[in-house]
């Protein structure tokens, strides 16, 4: 008997807490996937990701998590022996170079400090030493809570190797801060349902510019369940090659619905702002933070315990004690961090609650931080 917390938080970048409207949306019979009632449901998404990614091109989606959509940006538009260059900035970066390793590109896996974002002089730098046929990065980097500045590596890639394919995994930062598809000139842009668009699991998009149609039509890397050739018969139908995730498809309708009645603006805006708490909390305890304000994520942010208590102790005690799920640091930064998502449905409220949380946790782990001085600061910037 006692005390006990019975609602769950969900803290971590994706998946992310869904809205009733998403689950009730899913919540329908399936339908014939190749009759007219789930072709408009299908181009209705397809629609509403071309105003999230702000472009004309082309998207595909696939029933696949984020990681297959990488899959997919590689396959369709590289052959084997295909230069290449990664812009590595944390773990997600790895998995484009071990994604390109696993079907044959000759990889330059460029290699930054965590908790920095990737630099244009280092691009600029391995773009002199040779023609690539691709670069790819990271819109943002989950693991490490690091926004990189997109445009910036685009016009790097176009100003010194015009030809070359710029590949952006948006899957964790795609709505929560801006992405201008066109006004960039991105060639492959992936996104996952998982995240922003407040959906589960299950469907990943790519949209693919003409560019990267170019290089399909020489592409030799080994393909099936991804071929655009394959989609491409379909998507005009609002249909996809295989039979697609209905109840995702439906979720992804209203997430994209929910997301333009709120208003692009208004919902980076949003996860800038619930990013500004979490830093200002983090910072009125004297926290450390892995990446600095200037490349902070909007979607997740990774900080460091208190003196002598463990990232994964943090984890675990929020998790049993208070309900509250946060994620833990990966690969290199295991233990040594934790990070809060504020991606997606996430309001300040719910960063308010999870984080004082966090300061009673602290307190009963001994740390030597000035109790309630990280909400105090929250309810200021409110
Ligand atoms: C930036 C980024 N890329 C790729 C992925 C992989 O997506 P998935 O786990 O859905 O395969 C994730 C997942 O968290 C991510 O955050």
């Amino acid at each position: 008997m006692g005390r006990k917390l019975i609602k769950y938080n969900l803290m971590i970048p994706g998946p992310t807490p869904i809205p009733t409207r998403v689950l009730a949306a899913m919540n329908k019979d399936m339908i014939g996937h190749r009759g007219p009632l789930f072709s408009a449901v299908t181009k209705e998404v397809m629609e509403g990701l071309r105003w999230a990614y702000e472009t004309k091109n082309e998207i595909f989606i696939y029933p696949s998590s984020g990681t297959g959509g990488m899959e997919v940006a590689v396959v369709n538009t590289l052959s084997p022996g295909d230069r290449v260059i990664v812009l590595n900035i944390g773990n997600f970066g790895s998995r484009w170079a071990k994604i390109c390793k696993a079907y044959g590109a000759d990889v330059n896996d460029v290699k930054f400090e965590r908790g920095k974002p990737a630099g244009p002089g280092a691009l600029e730098a391995e773009l002199k030493k040779g023609p690539v046929r691709a670069v790819f990065f990271q819109q943002n980097e989950t693991s490490t809570g690091v926004l990189n500045d997109v445009e910036t590596l685009a016009k790097t890639v176009r100003r010194l190797q015009p030809d070359a394919l710029v590949m952006v995994d948006a899957v964790s930062g795609m709505m929560a801060a801006p992405l201008k598809t066109d006004e960039w000139d991105l060639d492959v842009v992936v996104a996952g349902s998982q995240k922003a668009f407040m959906v589960p699991p299950g469907v990943a998009a790519v949209s693919i510019s003409q560019r990267a149609w170019k290089a399909n039509a020489n592409s030799k890397m080994p393909k099936h369940y991804w071929d655009w050739a394959l989609m491409k018969a379909e998507a005009p139908k609002g249909h996809t090659y295989t039979t697609p995730p209905e109840s995702l498809i439906f979720g992804m309708a209203e997430g994209l619905k929910m997301l333009k009645e709120e208003g692009r603006e208004n919902v980076h805006a949003r996860h800038k702002f619930n990013r500004d708490l979490v830093r200002t909390a983090a910072k009125a305890l004297g926290l450390k933070l892995l990446a600095d304000d200037s490349h902070a994520s909007p979607a997740v942010t990774a900080i460091f315990p208190p003196e002598g208590i463990d990232g994964e102790q943090v984890r675990a005690a929020l998790r049993d004690e208070f309900n509250v799920e946060v994620a833990p640091g990966q690969g290199e930064l295991k233990g040594k961090i934790f990070r809060i998502g504020h991606l997606g449905y996430v309001d300040s409220l719910d960063i308010i609650g999870a984080w004082a949380a966090v300061e009673v946790l602290f307190k009963r782990l001994g740390a030597k931080v000035s109790f309630g001085a990280g909400v105090k600061a929250m309810m200021e910037l409110l």
